[in-house]
């Protein structure tokens, strides 16, 4: 990334992307940088500078706009103070004549290829701010659109692709948390990009209150793209704003580049790790075997059952606190409920441990019903107005309150402190009132101090699934519910496209229950195992409900993950490009790249007869690989031909596996082929 200035104007990005020779001349760029000017324009062209300045009559959105406390709008003209360019990289800006200063930060990461940028605004007097932006880059010329991710409750990590066209691309989410519907996430490939081939830039907004996203084509061609958090979220004056990290990568191996870039920098850099060589555990949780109904002989009953299919985590959900018996009560009641638990959770967690599993808990610390005795105490503890619409009959708790959160953090860190639980599943069920930057600031000065006080405990992002991923989160937490849909071929897909940010080690996925909950379908176990079995590896459904095929199977494909999950939860997850729209493929791959799985899922059926050849990717063109279909025995009856890999391994070079690919065999819709490969 080259950065360059003009006097004392506001630096702008003037390249990015791959790595220039060492010898370029910065100044040569800088003067190369500069568009022409022709009829119709002003006498010189107004930088697309890291915050564009309305002032300077730039001709798209500017990157901070903002009031004096009277209500006057302030029109900023940032002159040069000082920069720091070390490993880091910090710019500083003043104007004076409004008492402003603007600062610029850049970390960047050799190794993940990940840039982190944030800018600061600090005043001489409080303002009012209506909109900051991260520091401002330009989009590359060479694209013909951009893929932004939208989505809903059960289907989370939805594509959009968008031509780029004159004028904006803008996206706004108001609702106060990162959102089912607007994934902070933008990509940009350059023309004919794919998963494995061209070149791609993207973006990440790590903030979990609601961001905004402005992806703008300038009258002169110029492209620029601004990120911050959704305007208009400070709800007070202030003299110091600052935005969330925004995470920028650039890759030339396709998208894949900038996904492993992602995994990579959450796993590595972003994510901390209780216990950083504890290898994932198998989790069990009891939600849709049991809902709101707690009985102790059941959950011990299914616990024994879990724990011999191979569970290590038992995580006890909604349920167990207050006289929560539905979802129209009790939420903020944080004690255990003496109907269910006489003797608390203590006989439960004793029974947990003593199968060898850990013990996990639920909790929504956010919320509160107004059906609640803490909300019959403190009605105004809660956040918004008090005819405000509900959702799942609950409001959102105000964390901006201190002695809120004290009230959370003592009831929670009770829990925690008399009992052995190393597991918090957080919930966040509904979306704020209103957008609010400090609610969220609160919320993580909460998980913050949680954290601080109980070390060992993971967490793990909910919101009715996937509602709050994103890497602010993921600051503070170690696994994100990616959905609530259990419905194996859905969450293939979910899984597929979230696999452009998220690593395995923090991404669960659970075995459902035989007819899914949420779509009411019915998919064959050895399918639901196998989805599974590509992320951080779960079962959710009753264990009761299984017969002794679907007990094999399960039991054998969570085996199968123990014995890789080693290597796979450091492997970086590259999505193949299929050629069959049906065929819905990636490889999991190690730095190392002397193995790898590959997992091809059947989405639909295909259009041609017979199994298209499945380009794999990454590999060393020149060694040799064995290739091994793990699952062959699952190939159905309809398969009666004996392509290769039906009949055993097969030995071929990186180049053929590369450019030609592995003839799969025929199989139903609904299935998974497993390919394990080693480098020879
Ligand atoms: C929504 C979550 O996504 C579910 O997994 C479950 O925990 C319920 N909330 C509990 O109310």
């Amino acid at each position: 990334m080259v950065i360059t200035a003009t006097g004392e104007r506001l630096p702008q990005v003037v390249y990015w992307g791959e790595r220039l020779p060492l010898g370029e001349d910065l100044v040569t760029l800088h003067n190369a940088y500069a568009i022409d000017v022709t009829g119709g324009m002003l006498d010189e062209n107004p930088n697309l500078s890291l915050s564009p300045e309305a002032s300077r009559t730039f001709p798209g959105q500017p990157g901070l706009i903002v009031r004096s406390q009277d209500g006057t709008p302030l029109l900023p003209k940032f002159c040069f103070e000082s920069v720091e360019n070390g490993k880091d990289l910090t710019i500083r800006y003043r104007d004076e004549e409004n008492g402003l200063t603007l600062t610029f930060e850049f970390i960047t990461d050799a190794e993940t290829h990940i840039i982190r940028s944030k800018t600061v605004l600090n005043t001489d007097n409080p303002v009012h701010l209506h909109w900051l932006a991260a520091p401002v880059v330009p989009a590359p010329q060479a694209s013909d659109e951009m893929i932004d991710f939208t989505g809903r409750w059960c289907g989370e990590f939805q594509t959009n692709r968008t031509a780029w066209s004159p004028g904006i691309r803008y996206r706004e989410n108001r609702t106060g948390r990162t959102g089912h519907e607007h994934f902070p996430g933008l990509i940009i490939p350059c023309s004919g990009a794919t998963n494995t081939l061209g070149e791609a830039y993207a973006f990440h907004y790590g903030w979990s209150g609601g961001h905004r996203m402005v992806a703008e084509e300038l009258p002169d061609g110029r492209r620029q793209i601004q990120w911050g958090h959704a305007a208009r979220m400070e709800h007070d004056a202030a003299t110091e704003f600052s935005t969330a990290p925004l995470y920028m990568t650039y890759s030339n191996e396709g998208m894949n580049g900038c996904a492993l870039s992602f995994q990579r920098h959450v796993r590595d850099r972003i994510v901390t790790w209780p216990k950083p060589d504890r290898p994932r555990p198998v989790h069990y949780n009891c939600w849709e075997a049991v809902y709101f109904d707690h009985k102790l002989d059941v959950l011990c009953d299914i616990a024994d059952r879990a724990a011999k299919l191979g569970a290590e985590r038992f995580v006890l959900d909604d349920g167990w606190f207050g006289n929560r018996d539905d979802d129209t009560r009790a939420l903020s009641d944080w004690e255990v409920d003496p109907r269910k638990y006489p003797d608390g959770l203590t006989p439960l967690i004793d029974h947990v441990k003593s199968l060898g599993m850990s013990f996990g808990i639920w909790f929504e610390p956010e919320m509160i019903n107004p059906d609640s005795n803490i909300h019959r105490a403190h009605p105004d503890w809660a956040l918004g107005a008090e005819d405000q619409l509900l959702g799942r009959q609950q409001k959102a708790i105000n964390m901006a309150l201190p002695e809120v959160r004290d009230f959370i953090y003592d009831r929670m860190s009770s829990i925690l402190a008399n009992h052995d639980i190393d597991y918090i599943k957080w919930d966040h069920n509904r979306v704020l009132p209103m957008p609010d930057a400090a609610q969220t600031r609160g919320s993580y000065r909460l998980i913050d101090r949680l954290r601080e006080q109980f070390p060992n405990v993971e967490i793990e992002s909910c919101a009715s699934g996937g509602g709050r991923i994103d890497f602010g989160i993921l600051e503070r937490t170690q696994r994100v519910w990616l959905s609530d849909s259990n419905d194996a071929l859905e969450r293939l897909n979910i899984q597929h496209n979230a696999a452009l940010f998220l690593p395995l080690s923090i991404t669960g996925s659970h075995v459902g229950p035989r007819r899914c909950h949420t779509s009411g379908r019915i998919f064959d176990i050895s399918f639901r195992a196998w989805v599974a079995a590509q992320r951080h590896m779960g079962f959710e459904m009753d264990p009761r409900e299984l017969d002794d095929y679907e007990t094999r199977v399960l039991t054998e494909v969570t085996s199968w993950w123990k014995h890789n999950r080693d290597w796979m939860e450091d492997a970086d997850i590259l999505r193949l490009d299929s050629h069959d729209p049906a065929v819905i493929a990636e490889q999991q791959m190690p730095r190392s790249g002397d193995r790898f799985v590959v997992f091809a899922g059947k989405a639909a059926t295909s259009a041609q007869i017979a199994p298209r050849p499945l380009r794999l990717t990454g590999l060393n063109p020149h060694a040799m690989y064995e290739v091994n279909l793990a699952n062959r025995l699952t190939a159905s009856h309809l398969s009666r031909g004996m392509p290769a890999l039906k009949d055993g391994p097969i030995t071929v070079s990186g180049a053929y596996l590369m450019r030609y690919g592995v003839t799969l065999p025929w199989s139903f819709p609904d299935t998974m082929w497993v390919l394990e490969g080693k480098r020879l």
